[in-house]
This record gives structure tokens, C-alpha cells and sequence, in this order.
């Protein structure tokens, strides 16, 4: 495999809901969510299992779709636009000593504004990481010299959106990356199971029910297209967690051991 292994972790209502509704983000909390502020047990059990090198989040966990983002400043000749869609590794930032991991976003529109670029904002657990974005050939100019001008790396993989593939492809080749965990949302988690990049899926379960018709749930994908086969999955442990919660994990059965 010449990607990273690719582990996804969720927590979600019992009918597989990711947050409360399609405009409600959960990324600075919401006093109704279930799973309340504390940090997910499965997800810290994941990374202690896993040593995983880098996260995954779509820009859905960051900006609702509909709300415009702030507009960029034109961009001008300070770059040259062949350079702007060539992968940015600064090397300060990449072999910087300290570090411990990236925090990698697909943003294929170039939505993100006043990204936090250092984990140690959300803590000592995170001292070390850094963030990382997944870009395409569409994403507009502008928002490719705002990350250089940041010092933000990013990788660019694919035309009209992010190619998910060739950008894990990308970070094991340039970044040394073996396993990614995905906190993504439904969207972007779908895409992935789509494509075949997802090996293992975890969700902890919440004791309550949410509802609604476009909330985001646990793999937003396009239908099964007829003759297409659900993707089969092989327990590996459940375990019952405080206030009902209950952690679910699961290997995704490759086609050819079907
Ligand atoms: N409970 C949880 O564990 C949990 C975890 C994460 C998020 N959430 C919640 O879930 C919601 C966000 O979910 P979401 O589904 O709206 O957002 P999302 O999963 O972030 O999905 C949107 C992202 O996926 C990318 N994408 C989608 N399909 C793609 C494809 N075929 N190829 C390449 N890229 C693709 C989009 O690309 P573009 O860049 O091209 O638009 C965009 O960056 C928020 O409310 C958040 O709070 C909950």
C-alpha cells in the first residue's frame, strides 16, 4: 500500500448523526450536543493504539456551507501562479525539531480563514503538530499565496477538488505519513469510504437521537449505484463506556478477501 492506513473515528447519535443540524458546527462546542466537552475515549485510546502522524478534517468542520468567506486580497504578482500550484513544504516549518504530527485539512475551495497553525494552542497533548492543507488546481490563487504568506504548508493533489488518493499518497511519499486518523465529517468520510481509503472505522455511540433529513450523518455518499456492494466490515471489539456511550470498531474488508 503506498498510502497511509487510514483510521476514522467519529462520535455520533445513535441514528449516526454527526452534530445537531446542517448549520450547526461543533468545532467550539454546543451545550446540546450528547457527547457534552469532554474529548472522545476511543479517540485518545486510538491514538495511544495507533501513533498515528497526521489528522483528517474537511473544511465542512470549519465553515458552514452557504457562509461566504471573508474575501482574500487579490493576488498578485508577488508569487509566480506556476509556483503557487507546486506543493509548499517549507523546509522551516517541515524539519522543524519540535515536531510531532500535522493536522491536515482538505480545503479544495479555499474557504479556511485565520487558520490556528500550531497545535499547542489546544494544548501540551498537541504541542508539536502543525497544521496542513490539501489543495487542488481550482482552488483559487488567492487563497494558495495567503497559505505561503502564513507559512502554511499544503499539498496540491487533484483538478476540480482534492484527488483523497493522491493526497495520502502525497503524505506518505513527501511527509513519511503511515497512519492517518480521520475526525472528519460525513462528507468528507464518504468520499473517503468511496474511494476505497478507509481501513478501519470507529464510532462512539451517544445515548440519544437526533433526527432531520440533512444533518450530517456518519458517510454522506453518493447513493449505491446499481450492483454496487455495500462496504463490509469485521468486528473487532465493542466496549461500553461511562453514561451510556458505546465504542464500536471495526476493519473494512478489502474486496479481494471477500
Ligand atoms: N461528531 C463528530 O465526530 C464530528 C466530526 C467532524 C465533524 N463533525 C460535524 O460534521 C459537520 C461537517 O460535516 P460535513 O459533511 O458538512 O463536512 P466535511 O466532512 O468536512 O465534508 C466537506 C469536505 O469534504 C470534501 N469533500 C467532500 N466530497 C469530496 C470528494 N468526493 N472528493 C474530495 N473532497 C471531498 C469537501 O471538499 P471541498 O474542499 O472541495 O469543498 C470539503 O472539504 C459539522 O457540523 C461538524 O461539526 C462532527
Amino acid at each position: 500500500m503506498n498510502r497511509p492506513k487510514v483510521v476514522v473515528c467519529n462520535t455520533a447519535s445513535l441514528d449516526g448523526r454527526l452534530t445537531l443540524a446542517p448549520d450547526v458546527l461543533l468545532l467550539w462546542g454546543d451545550e446540546r450536543w450528547p457527547g457534552g466537552t469532554e474529548s472522545s475515549a476511543a479517540f485518545e485510546w486510538l491514538q495511544f493504539a495507533h501513533q498515528p502522524q497526521a489528522t483528517l478534517e474537511g473544511s465542512g468542520s470549519f465553515v458552514l456551507d452557504g457562509n461566504d468567506p471573508t474575501p482574500l486580497p487579490p493576488f498578485e504578482d508577488e508569487f509566480e501562479r506556476e509556483t503557487l500550484y507546486t506543493d509548499f513544504l517549507p523546509p522551516a516549518v517541515v524539519e522543524r525539531p519540535a515536531h510531532q504530527g500535522w493536522f491536515t485539512v482538505v480545503d479544495g475551495r479555499g474557504r479556511g480563514r485565520q487558520w490556528i497553525k500550531d497545535g499547542g494552542a489546544f494544548g501540551e497533548a498537541w504541542q508539536g503538530w502543525r497544521l496542513l492543507v490539501f489543495v487542488a488546481r481550482q482552488t483559487p490563487p488567492a487563497y494558495l499565496a495567503y497559505l505561503r504568506r502564513e507559512d502554511i504548508p499544503y499539498l496540491v493533489a487533484g483538478d476540480e477538488r482534492v484527488d483523497l488518493s493522491a493526497a495520502l499518497e502525497k503524505l506518505r511519499e513527501k511527509l513519511d505519513i503511515t497512519t492517518v486518523l480521520s475526525t472528519a465529517g460525513g462528507r468528507l468520510n464518504g468520499a473517503l469510504l468511496r474511494a476505497s481509503l478507509v481501513d478501519e472505522v470507529n464510532v462512539e455511540l451517544l445515548p440519544a437521537v437526533i433526527g432531520g433529513f440533512d444533518t450530517p450523518s456518519l458517510f454522506d455518499s453518493p447513493a449505491l449505484a446499481p450492483g454496487e456492494e455495500p462496504t463490509r466490515l469485521a468486528l473487532i471489539s465493542v466496549q461500553v463506556g461511562n453514561e451510556g456511550r458505546v465504542w464500536l470498531r471495526y476493519r473494512v474488508v478489502s474486496e479481494e478477501a471477500r
